[in-house]
């Protein structure tokens, strides 16, 4: 049999505008104890920006490796094992997982159990574990054919918000009432004022949760309903200065973390650092006041597994999904994308920030 063509889409490490579509060769004969999983398809958005961004710093230009100075950027997605030569994984198996941007990946499970595998591929086993595991649809009631898109596009994203949820409860909400969210837009900031107005209606707490957005995005941030004001960038002296509030920040952009630091002062009680959508102004020139704290949704996660321990953590991580599923779903349109011209558009598109924030993207390489 020849050699199967795969596909990757590789961009330039230190300029993400520049990619291109390579094609590899795979050997008909895999190894001993490998699987060829078939990528069916994988969601883009700004999050999968942001791994470019900071591929060096975290080390996700690691995971799949490619061309000297050039990177494949992890996205999340499904696929379907069409090779294998390992008795516990069979043809026609699939899974949830990390994939490259492309439309094959060669793994080496590792710890099958029904519920899943680890990548045990050497040049990924530094890196976080979450990253590494492949979880099989058929142990996961949630994930249905009807799901799998949303689940695609969210579940990471989500799960990040469920965790900035929950510790801003551990910790009161550092006793502030205003709970300002930057990049308001963004799915991940979505989910997070979600279950922050579910919070306050069940738990029936005074807190004020903020969108700040762009202009072009106001009306869409205010039409969500789950965010008390919707203010713009160029608004923040609004904000009330008598009060004390909280800040978890998914734009990174330097001037909007001036403003808020300088006219916030002492009443910015906690400034949580989780994203950089706005990756090409995250420099500026005025040395900010005071320093954030970074959130990274794997620590705290892993943090959470030790405390509660898995299975208490997924089945509270499934009942918020519930509360956010049903809530989302009529907010968002998903659109599909096939082959990489269309993927190349759209990585450009998203790279400058020209998405309608109410879509829900994802690709396929067939
Ligand atoms: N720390 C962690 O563990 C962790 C985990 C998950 C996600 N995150 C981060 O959270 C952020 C949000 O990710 P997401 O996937 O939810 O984003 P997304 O839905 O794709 O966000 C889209 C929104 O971001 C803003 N935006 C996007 N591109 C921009 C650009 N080039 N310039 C300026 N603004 C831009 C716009 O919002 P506005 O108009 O509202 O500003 C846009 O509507 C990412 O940086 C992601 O990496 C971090």
């Amino acid at each position: 049999m020849p050699p199967i063509q795969a596909l990757d889409f590789i961009v330039k490490k230190d300029l993400l505008q520049e990619c291109k579509a390579v094609v590899k060769s795979i050997p008909d004969h895999l190894p001993e104890n490998q699987v060829l999983l078939e990528i069916d398809f994988f969601s883009l958005t700004s999050n999968n920006i942001t791994y470019g961004v900071i591929g060096e710093k975290i080390g996700y230009w690691q995971f799949f490796p490619t061309e000297d100075a050039y990177g494949i950027i992890p996205a999340w997605g499904f696929a379907n094992v069409i090779k294998s030569t390992h008795p516990e994984v069979k043809v026609g198996q699939r899974f949830y997982g990390y994939y490259p941007m492309g439309s094959h990946l060669l793994v080496k499970p590792d710890k099958i159990s029904p519920n899943g595998f680890v990548d045990a591929t050497p040049h990924r086993k530094a890196l976080p574990a979450i990253y590494n595991y492949y979880s099989n649809i058929e142990a996961d009631p949630t994930i249905t054919p009807d799901s799998e898109k949303l689940i695609s596009i969210f579940r990471p994203l989500f799960a990040t918000s469920f965790l900035i949820d929950d510790h801003l409860a551990e910790m009161e909400f550092f006793n502030a009432s205003q709970m300002v969210l930057t990049s308001a837009s963004s799915k991940t900031a979505q989910a997070l004022a979600c279950l922050l107005a579910h919070r306050k209606k069940t738990e029936r707490l005074e807190l004020n949760i903020i969108g700040l957005t762009s202009k072009s995005n106001m009306d869409f941030v205010g039409e969500l309903g789950w965010y008390d004001q919707v203010i713009d960038y160029e608004e923040i002296d609004q904000l009330n200065s008598d009060q004390t509030h909280v800040v978890v920040d998914f734009t990174g952009n330097h001037q909007t973390q001036f403003d808020l630091q300088t006219s916030l002062g002492d009443q910015l009680a906690y400034n949580c650092l989780v994203g950089l959508v706005d990756w090409q102004h995250m420099r500026g020139e005025q040395k900010l006041p005071k320093k954030g704290e970074f959130f990274f949704a794997p620590t705290y996660a892993e943090k959470r597994q030790k405390e509660w321990g898995v299975a208490e953590l997924n089945k509270r991580l499934g009942l918020s999904w519930k509360i956010f599923e049903s809530a989302v779903i009529s907010t968002i349109e998903i659109k599909d994308y096939e082959g990489e011209e269309s993927l190349t558009q759209l990585y450009s598109d998203m790279l400058s920030g020209k998405i309608d924030p109410k879509h829900g993207n994802v690709v396929s390489l067939p």
